[in-house]
């Protein structure tokens, strides 16, 4: 089977809404690795958005499932829990931020950990309003699209949406709404705006939570400035409201520690996990504070397949796999390495307006000129370029101006510098440097 037969037989099997990037056909994959129906060979720096953080097929990974499955495959923890959701919650509770007792929830994906936190909020605050971020992306499920910003292909056309959502602004310091790109002017601007909206607009005593990433992905891949984040604990404090910490993107490895919010040494009340947690079968997780989550009732939340038993042995093995491989500290290593050739071919190329990230999610947005006009074509012509030459790369963004780099955070030396050269040289294709500022 070719690339081009697969693609004609989908045309008239598969609904057209189920877009692809890329136009390949994978078949196959291994560690970094991915070859399609006509024998390609990539490198992958998508995987998966995002999902196969330790690279493709695992040998502990596959192991795991393979000797859960030889028990049995299925049995729905409302019917009876198997062991491994009790132990994978356990480890969730032990490596989640913070020092108060956890407890956890396991379901399927992204957007459904994210509707069963705002659930959880509303009943333990016993309030309704929920506070969202410009620039996010949390599903597309009708709670979890109410949530997400980006208006196409995200929300257009699925009207009404849920109601009680009110919408801030994300400290995206490059394009700050208050004029001042430093970080940290851009993290007090957005702290003392978030406050003035919610005191003015929504009333402190209504807000059940804030729902944020802390870095922003399908926006852009831009860093919350650890300030804003530290600032938001204390207001949720001060106002009694929870913060939800969308770590479904940047979570599990991605950034050099388990959570993004590690870096900053700060306690969410309830976290939502999913993609990397179980590299590629389908499970989710939302972990609270226990005080939070003894507030709902047995029976209160479900999911026939949530927590399915392969899925928590593939999850057990991943953190397995990152804690015995020091997976942390590589995915450190691999980002400080990228950001910094990165940063030099910035000084190359005026069309890349900013080289930002955390750990090993790194973004590279592209511009027009000194106005900062997003340059999408850029992107578009960069992304196909690498793709010829062998390297899968994801756009993203609120303008779709971003190359947002996700490379396996077990890759080699030799895989790094691989992929950095065809990146390189896929900009280059696009792009002619110019010496003079524009
Ligand atoms: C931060 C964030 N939250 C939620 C989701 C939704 O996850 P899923 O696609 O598994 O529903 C995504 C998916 O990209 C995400 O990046």
């Amino acid at each position: 089977m070719s690339n081009e037969s697969l693609r004609q037989r989908r045309e008239l099997a598969v609904a057209p809404a189920a877009y692809s990037i890329h136009p390949f056909y994978p078949e196959r994959a291994e560690g970094s690795y991915v070859w399609d129906a006509d024998s390609k060979k990539y490198l992958d720096w998508s995987v998966g958005i995002a999902v196969m953080n330790i690279g493709h097929s695992h040998p502990k990974v596959l192991k795991a499932v393979e000797s859960q499955i030889e028990k049995f495959q299925h049995l729905c923890f409302a019917v009876g829990m198997n062991e491994t959701f009790i132990t994978l919650a356990e480890k969730l509770n032990e490596i989640a931020p913070g020092s108060s007792p956890k407890k956890t929830f396991l379901v399927n994906s992204g957007a459904e950990a994210v509707e069963n936190a705002v659930k959880i909020a509303r009943v333990a605050t016993g309030r309704q309003s929920i506070v969202a971020f410009t620039h996010a992306f949390h599903g597309r499920t009708h709670m979890a699209l109410s949530l997400t910003a980006k208006a196409q292909p995200y929300k257009v056309g699925f009207a009404p949406r849920a109601a009680e959502i009110y919408r801030a602004q994300y400290p995206y310091a490059y394009r700050s709404p208050w004029g001042n790109n430093d970080p940290q002017v851009c993290a007090t601007d957005a702290i003392r705006a978030l406050k003035e909206q919610v005191k003015t607009t929504i009333g402190e005593t209504e807000v059940a939570a804030f729902l944020i990433e802390p870095v922003a992905g399908e926006g852009g891949f831009i860093p919350a400035p650890g300030e804003f984040l530290r600032a938001l604990r204390q207001y949720c404090d001060e106002i009694g409201a929870l913060w939800i910490d969308d770590e479904v993107q940047a979570g599990i490895g991605r950034t050099g520690a388990y959570w993004a919010v590690d870096h900053y040494d700060l306690e969410p009340d309830i976290i939502t996990s999913a993609k990397a947690l179980s590299s590629g079968f389908p499970l989710s997780a939302v972990i609270g504070k226990a005080k939070i989550m003894d507030k709902l009732k047995p029976g209160q939340l479900g999911s026939t397949f949530g927590g399915n038993p392969a899925g928590c042995a593939a999850a057990l093995a991943t953190l397995q796999v990152i804690e015995e491989e020091g997976l942390l500290e590589r995915a450190q290593e691999i980002g400080a390495i990228a950001l910094n050739q990165l940063k030099d071919l910035q000084g190359k190329y005026p069309q890349i307006g900013d080289v930002r990230g955390l750990g090993a999610m790194i973004g590279i947005e592209f511009i027009h000129g000194p106005d900062k006009a997003p340059n999408k074509e850029v992107v578009e012509s960069v992304v196909a370029h690498a793709r010829e030459d062998g390297l899968i790369l994801l756009p993203t963004g609120t303008y779709s101006n971003v190359i947002r780099l996700l490379p396996p955070i077990n890759m080699t030396d030799a895989e790094l510098n691989e992929g950095l050269e065809k990146l390189s040289n896929a900009i280059e294709h696009a792009l002619e440097p110019v010496t003079a500022t524009i």
